[in-house]
């Protein structure tokens, strides 16, 4: 690609698994020989970990790729899967879910619980007149009964929608007009930074503009007034009503079962559809590989949001179709303190742990002493996931959560991919901070140039996918057309490059010398500076790299000499001085920094000390804003901002200059 790559990434540093995890791992490296041996036979015992009501006939039909068929002809029920087998194992009384509100409320969730909810929540929706095939929209915050709703679809064979509770009443209002969805699940509001956030007027304002919607089920959670309607349901009167008795029946291994839009933050969204027995068994599969999960003893705690695919594949469906114990946490991580996740990890006890990068970055930034305060004994493995993780985060997470002991494992997937791809196998693999290291077992990846041809060792590129896998989309929700162009037309078949067809995932990436697979950011966010290609991340990684820096942005700003010139936000760590002086000192440091890092064509033309960084809700950096703001535009829109008055912070308390 450039010959800044070449200088890239001077990170050498490298961890082999703890011993003891090695011993006992889940997963060896004798699966990837297998997988590499007969990859269909691979995925089909993956399958055989759940149980089917019959089984299937061919593994996977790619007659009409791209559009992919798993496990054709084999028919299973999702809930029963991650509940009614349990619990007919005996395991009724272990617990599924310990659920910890943000006010410091608690629920203690048996697996015989959630069944039994489970049950409840299908046969009032069957009663509501919701059956196969129909769309429900949930529209929930962090509390079982979203785990539930999920899973009472799934159930009854109805797909649902899941809309996270952050979304504004027009996002809603698309998404349920776009599936048609004929039930919506709601609550009155959740908790949020230490006081109700009300969820259901939205629900209202949305409800208003979609004709589809019969009914509306709204859970009690904060106890507040709410407006209703003849469509709206109480949870507690019609749910925990209902009759628990309910017999799954088993779908169709391609019926629907999921459809989740992503957050896009540019084109409107796209409804990725997933399907059953496909989904379930990679899911499945990958939280017993990648987190080597051992369900009699570990309590996991993933931290994403049921209404982000994370909390899809990794709250609902990978862990209970493990029968796992996991903690649910309603809240924000600095509420009603900062040591909130470290406290909820010493309560219970918690063995592994899956955040975000965005997370930890912000750990770092309230400083070490902060978990240093709590009991992290309990944790064994730690997870990554949403974007690149810097080397000096991965490090940090290790060092200051893992006691410089623990493997961390960086995974890489998409809302499209449905479950983990690319990542380290936490007994296997000898892990390099900030590089997601090589695919799964089963997976087949690889780093292309724009002309679709793979790049040799040391070079970059385009992250593509070559070979269908298990819980891959089948689809954008009514539009084939859309999905065709968006990941199959780049390379291969659609582009009659090739025979082969060739997934597009829109991530820049590169191989190391080893051939191991670093993830550079969306391409979209690559820089082209006096012709030579620059990733925002690699020159963000940079800047991190500097003790003086907590978090940083990068952009590319129309320049008329370079084409695009390397402007890059930079938040500084707790005591360095930003104004005046020793601003500006500061700000030549860090060009100078950069320039040494990357070679000097990646040094910033200009970089701003900023107190914030705007964020989308689920943690992705709105560069967009920040290329605004970086030629001197007024802002776009803003309204999937986290926190919409960052950017005034920004704008009024920018230093530094050229
Ligand atoms: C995009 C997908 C996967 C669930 C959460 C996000 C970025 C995700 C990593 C990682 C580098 C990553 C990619 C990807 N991404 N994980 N470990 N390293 N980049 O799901 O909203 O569909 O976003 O997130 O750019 O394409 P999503």
């Amino acid at each position: 690609m450039s010959e800044a790559l070449a200088n890239l990434l001077n990170e050498t540093r490298q961890f082999p698994p703890p011993a003891e995890l090695a011993a006992n791992a889940n997963v060896t490296a004798v699966a990837y020989e297998e997988a590499a041996g007969d990859r269909l036979a691979f995925w089909e015992r993956q399958a055989g970990r759940l149980a089917w009501a019959q089984p299937w006939e061919q593994v996977l039909d790619w007659s009409n790729a791209p559009f992919a068929k798993w496990f054709t002809g084999g028919r299973l029920n999702v809930a029963y899967n991650c509940l009614d087998r349990h619990v007919e194992a005996g395991l009724g009384d272990k617990v599924a879910i310990h659920w910890e509100g943000e006010p410091g409320d608690t629920r203690t969730v048996t697996y015989a619980d959630l069944h039994r909810l489970t049950c409840q929540a299908a046969n009032a929706l069957t009663e509501l007149g919701v059956t196969a095939g129909d769309r429900v929209a949930i529209y929930l915050p962090m509390i079982p009964e979203a785990a539930v709703a999920m899973l009472a679809c799934a159930r009854i064979g109805a797909t649902h929608s899941v809309v996270f509770g952050g979304f504004s009443a027009d996002a809603l209002t698309n998404r349920i007009q776009d599936a048609s969805a004929k039930v919506v699940i709601t609550a009155d509001g959740g908790f949020r930074r230490g006081k109700p956030s009300a969820l259901k007027p939205t629900v209202d304002e949305a409800v208003a503009n979609c004709p589809s919607v019969e009914h509306v089920l709204v859970v009690r959670r904060t106890g507040e007034e709410v407006a209703w309607s003849a469509k709206d349901h109480w949870w507690h009167e019609t749910v925990e009503t209902a009759s628990p008795e309910h017999e799954a029946q088993a779908f169709d291994a391609e019926h629907p079962l999921f459809i989740l839009y992503t957050s896009g933050t540019t084109a409107r969204p796209k409804g990725i559809l997933h399907t059953t027995g496909g989904y379930l068994t990679q899911a499945s599969y990958t939280t017993h590989a990648v987190f080597d999960l051992k369900p009699e003893t570990d309590v996991y705690w993933c931290t994403a949001d049921i209404g982000w695919v994370t909390g899809h594949s990794y709250i609902v469906y990978g862990p209970l179709s493990n029968g796992a114990t996991q903690v649910m946490y309603e809240g924000t991580p600095d509420t009603p303190h900062k040591g909130r996740f470290w406290e909820v990890v010493d309560k219970y006890k918690v063995t592994i742990l899956y955040t975000a990068p965005t997370l930890i970055r912000t750990m770092m930034k309230w400083g070490e002493d902060i978990p240093a305060g709590y009991d992290l004994s309990s944790l064994r493995l730690l997870g990554s996931v949403g974007e690149p993780i810097n080397p000096e985060a991965w490090i940090w997470y290790r060092q200051h959560v893992g006691r410089g002991e623990l493997p961390v494992v960086d995974t890489w997937w998409q809302t499209e991919t449905g479950a983990i791809m690319i990542s380290p196998l936490p007994g296997v693999t000898e892990a390099k901070p900030g590089s997601a290291m090589g695919p799964l077992p089963g997976i087949v990846a690889d780093v292309v140039d724009d002309q679709g041809q793979s790049v040799p060792n040391g070079g970059g590129g385009y992250l593509v996918l070559t070979e269908p896998w298990p819980s891959m989309l089948r689809t954008i929700w009514g539009d084939d057309d859309r999905f065709l162009e968006t990941y199959w037309s780049r390379f291969g078949a659609g582009a009659n490059l090739g025979d082969e067809w060739v997934y597009f995932a829109g991530d820049g990436a590169k191989k190391d010398d080893d051939g191991h697979i670093w993830l550079l950011g969306r391409v979209d966010d690559v820089m082209l500076v006096s012709g030579h290609n620059i990733s925002t991340t690699e020159v963000e990684s940079a800047l991190v790299s500097h003790p003086s820096v907590a978090e940083a942005a990068v952009v590319g700003a129309t320049d008329p000499t370079t084409g695009q010139a390397i402007v890059a936000f930079a938040i500084p760590r707790g005591s360095a001085e930003t104004s005046g002086e020793q601003g500006e000192q500061l700000i030549a440091e860090l060009r100078n920094h950069v320039a040494k890092a990357l070679g000097p064509i990646a040094k910033p033309r200009q970089i701003m000390l900023v107190p914030e960084l705007p964020k989308t809700r689920s943690g992705k950096i709105m560069r967009r804003l920040l290329r605004d703001v970086a030629e001197n535009r007024s802002l776009g829109d803003v309204t999937t901002l986290q926190d919409s008055s960052v950017m005034d912070l920004i704008s009024s308390g920018m230093s530094g200059g050229k």
